[in-house]
């Protein structure tokens, strides 16, 4: 049997109606336009309906993909979901769209690796691919990051927004697709970055809430240094290996934390603006769905083409991090 790739074939996206933008928080905390602008280049975030949580939106992204594309749910085999913001602990994120969008042939699992969650949720698909049993596996990241977000806290509140973000794998046996990966962890970042409360160290009960255990908590400083030094080290390594110079990258699109780490990675991996996917001005942090927000926005603005080399990296709570090198497969 030939060696199999698995190929990026369809997606979709979802982004909220509500928009908030800085001046928003002008009313609510003790920020300006210029300070969220100058520190993380964000300059507005979607932010999902009420009654709308991750699994909504992760199923309208992939309505968006049976628009753009001819995929029938009842062919797909598996179904990965990328998330820190599930509906609920159980069932999974993935088993609530599976009925959502009829892909009833399909099984599947939510995965929780935070901002790094599509390049770890992207890794694992394409060894189910890879194995020859899996034909058509989708891959979301959707996350509601306004649900946990304290928007009293103006060091976290102004960086998160929500979108439901989902591609479709398929098998190929050219030489295209996820051409290698490097994804790792260090759990002593847990100090960092996390939600306290609501797990089982934490029961939910009225002490967790009046303490704001359900919300993110970020010492930023730290995390910036870790984000950049990792994603800049694990891209290094997965050019080097594939014999693959920086000029032969069409676009770099990395984890959109802050507009200053992406600057800093590029300038670290010696790649020009024309080189580098951003986005964060338009949505914000969110999370497991900014890679393939990139992938799609860099698509529609004909900054992809078939055959392109794209370098995608991710850092988030874990620590997690990870890189992708991938040939883009769809043409313009
Ligand atoms: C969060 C982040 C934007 C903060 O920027 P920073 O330049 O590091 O700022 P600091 O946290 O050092 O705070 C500097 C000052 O700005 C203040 N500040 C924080 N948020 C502010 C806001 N929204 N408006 C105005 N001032 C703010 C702080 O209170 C602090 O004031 P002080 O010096 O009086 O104490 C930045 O650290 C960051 O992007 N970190 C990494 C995020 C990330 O990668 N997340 C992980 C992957 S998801």
């Amino acid at each position: 049997m030939k060696n199999l790739n698995a190929k990026i074939t369809a997606f979709g996206k979802y982004v909220p109606e509500k928009v908030l933008d800085n001046f928003d928080f002008e009313e609510m905390v003790d920020t300006t336009d210029k300070w969220i602008r100058d520190r993380t280049g964000i300059v507005e975030r979607h932010i999902a309906a009420d009654d709308e949580a991750s699994s909504d939106m992760g199923s309208k992204a992939f309505a968006d993909m049976q628009e753009r594309f001819d995929v029938d749910p009842e062919e797909i085999d598996l179904i990965l979901v990328a998330t820190i913001t599930p509906d609920m602990f159980f069932p999974s994120t993935a088993a609530l769209i599976q009925d959502n969008i009829g892909a009833k042939n399909a099984w599947g699992f939510d995965l929780s690796a935070a901002c790094s969650g599509f390049v770890f949720a992207l890794e694992n698909a394409r060894r189910f691919i890879e194995s020859g049993d899996y034909k058509k596996v989708l891959v979301f990241g959707t996350e509601k990051m306004s649900a946990i977000t304290d928007y009293e806290d103006r060091s976290t509140c102004v960086l998160f927004g929500d979108a439901g973000t989902c591609v479709l794998l398929e098998p190929t046996e050219d030489e295209e697709g996820v051409l290698d990966s490097i994804v790792k962890m260090d759990g002593m970042g847990k100090d960092f970055l996390y939600m306290k409360g609501g797990g089982s160290r934490n029961p939910a009960s009225h002490e967790t809430v009046d303490k704001k255990m359900h919300y993110i908590y970020q010492n930023g400083r730290p995390v910036f240094k870790y984000a950049v030094n990792n994603m800049v080290d694990a891209g290094t390594e997965l050019i080097e290996r594939n014999g693959v110079s920086n000029q032969d990258l069409s676009l770099f699109i990395p984890h959109q934390a802050n507009k200053r780490i992406i600057d800093a990675c590029a300038s670290r991996l010696d790649l020009d603006d024309d080189q580098v996917m951003i986005n964060i001005d338009k949505y914000g942090n969110t999370t497991a769905a900014t890679i393939p927000l990139g992938i799609i926005d860099a698509y529609d603005n004909s900054r992809l083409d078939k055959n392109d080399l794209a370098l995608l990296t991710a850092f988030g709570g874990g620590f997690t991090w990870g890189a992708i090198l991938l040939k883009w497969s769809i043409e313009q």
